[in-house]
Formats: structure tokens, C-alpha cells, sequence
């Protein structure tokens, strides 16, 4: 059992470059087991090389720091070992197999479990989260909406039962509906004992679903706090809340649109320009 004064992840002084360009500078965090911690902050801000960096995706990095799960060491270690040893990633953009159907994609997420009786439980969980994937079992992932395809690929993730479930951008470019169907599901997954660490850059979303935050800028933690102390803090609420309360919600067509259009309909949160 895991001592509970023993953080699920941490992060402790992360370095990860791209070459010569450093992406992280000196990240340290913690993620404790049962929540839903954010990471929150612009475009180029580093938070998909953060979680590329705790999946060990990024080749030779972190350059310096260390992660830990468990209490175990993961820096370094083969992403096929991340996977198997509890965590789980659904990279951004919603990478399903487009040709393989529901069923099978969801089938390929549970390649690490060896009990199919529990493989069995944990797909009627996912259906339970995602009824339209149990409507959809033979129609391949491919043919599916933009909304429907990041519903798989977080099903697929869950697939692999993981204790900690890392989602980059779940709610990108997704109808307004479906971002709360999103959210509501990201913590009944956490309120159900899975650990979830969200990259999100609408910050009004993910504060409300989140038990606590950070704020990346150009690769370093800027500011750190529990949800409520985040949407309370100014430059949070000044870069973020402001910038995606006063624009005009993406529309429903966005949905099934092409990546380049779903990033257009993030324009209200894409502080870039
Ligand atoms: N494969 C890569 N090669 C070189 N630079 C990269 C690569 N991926 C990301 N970067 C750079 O690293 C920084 C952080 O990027 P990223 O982690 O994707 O930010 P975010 O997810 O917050 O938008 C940016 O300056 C980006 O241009
Ligand atoms: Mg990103």
C-alpha cells in the first residue's frame, strides 16, 4: 500500500530540452492520489512536454530532475514500463486508430491487463462513462466525430486501468456540450479513485473540475494552489478567466472539423497573437 504522505507522481526539478531549447526549467510538482490536479498556461507554455516528459516519450529527457511514482523511480524508463506500471496518457489531438473499430481500439487500450474478467468490468465502465462507444462497438474509430474520438481515446485509456490517467487537452476544439460531458466524466473518473493530471488551456473549465493547479510559463511553474486559489489569484484570473469569458464559444461544427480548424475554435483561449 502506498504511505498516503507519499505522493502518487512527483516531479522534482525537471529539466527537459528540445536540442538546445529548454522546454522545462526546474519543474517540481506533486500529484496527490484522488485528485484531479490542472496544469494550466498558454501556448508554447510546455505543458504537453511535461506530460511527454512524465510518459518518458521525449528521448534522453528529463536532462536533469526526477520523477516518481509510487515512490519509484520512472525517469528514464521505457514508456511501455510507465504504462504498466499505472499510468496512462491520452496525448492531445485524440489519437485513435482510424481503422480498427470501437471495440477493437478499446480492446488495444487493455493490452497491459492479463484478467479478462476484469478487462470485462472495466469495459462495461467505460461504456457506463460513454454510452455512445457501446452504440458504436463495430463502426470504425475513423468515421466517428471529432467529440466521439476523444471520448475513445479516453476510454482506451481507461482500458489499461491505470491509476493515474494523464489527459493533454481533453476539451480542444469539442462542441460546448461535450466539453461538460467531458468534465463531468474527468471527475467521475478521479471521484471513482483514478488520479488525473488535465493540461488544459481553458482555465475556467479545468479550475472547476480540479482539486489544485499550476501555471506554466515559458517552461516554469509560475504560480501553484489549490482550485479556488487559482481562480482567485489575478494573473490567473487577468491571462486566462478574462481572456476566455469574453469570446464567443466554439460552435457545434467544430466538433467534426479538421485539427487546424479546432485550434481556430480555441481562439478563445489561445493567448498567442
Ligand atoms: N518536437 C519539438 N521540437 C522542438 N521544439 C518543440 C517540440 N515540441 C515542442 N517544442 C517547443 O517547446 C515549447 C513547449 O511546447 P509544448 O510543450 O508543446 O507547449 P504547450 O503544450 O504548453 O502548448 C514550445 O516553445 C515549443 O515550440
Ligand atoms: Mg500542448
Amino acid at each position: 500500500m502506498n504511505n498516503p504522505a507519499t505522493p502518487l507522481l512527483k516531479l522534482d526539478g525537471v529539466e527537459t530540452y528540445y536540442g538546445p531549447l529548454r522546454a522545462l526549467s526546474d519543474v517540481s510538482l506533486t500529484v496527490a492520489e484522488g485528485t484531479v490536479k490542472v496544469i494550466l498556461g498558454s501556448n508554447g507554455a510546455g505543458k504537453s512536454t511535461l506530460l511527454g516528459t512524465i510518459m518518458g516519450v521525449l528521448d534522453g529527457q528529463p536532462q536533469r530532475g526526477t520523477i516518481t511514482f509510487r515512490g519509484q523511480r520512472i525517469d528514464g524508463m521505457a514508456t511501455e514500463k510507465i504504462v504498466r506500471a499505472g499510468i496512462s496518457y491520452v496525448p492531445e489531438g485524440r489519437r485513435v486508430f482510424p481503422e480498427l473499430t470501437v471495440s477493437e481500439n478499446l480492446r488495444v487500450g487493455a493490452y497491459t491487463v492479463r484478467d479478462r474478467q476484469s478487462t470485462r468490468r472495466t469495459l462495461e465502465r467505460v461504456h457506463d462513462y460513454f454510452p455512445i462507444l457501446a452504440d458504436r462497438q463495430t463502426q470504425p474509430a475513423g468515421t466517428l466525430s471529432g467529440g466521439e474520438q476523444q471520448m475513445l481515446a479516453i476510454g482506451r485509456a481507461l482500458m489499461n486501468e491505470p491509476e493515474l490517467l494523464l489527459l493533454d487537452e481533453p476539451s480542444l476544439g469539442l462542441a460546448p456540450l461535450l466539453v461538460r460531458q467531458v468534465f463531468d466524466i474527468i471527475s467521475q473518473i478521479r471521484d471513482e479513485g483514478v488520479t488525473v493530471l488535465l493540461v488544459e488551456q481553458n482555465a475556467r473549465m479545468g479550475l472547476k473540475v480540479a482539486d489544485d493547479g499550476v501555471v506554466l510559463e515559458g517552461g516554469e511553474l509560475v504560480v501553484s494552489g489549490t482550485a479556488a486559489e487559482l481562480v482567485d489569484n489575478d494573473e490567473v484570473e487577468e491571462l486566462y478567466m478574462g481572456a476566455a469569458s469574453t469570446t464567443p464559444e466554439p460552435s457545434a461544427e467544430s466538433d467534426t472539423s479538421e485539427r487546424g480548424a479546432q485550434r481556430g475554435a480555441r481562439n478563445d483561449v489561445d493567448l498567442e497573437s
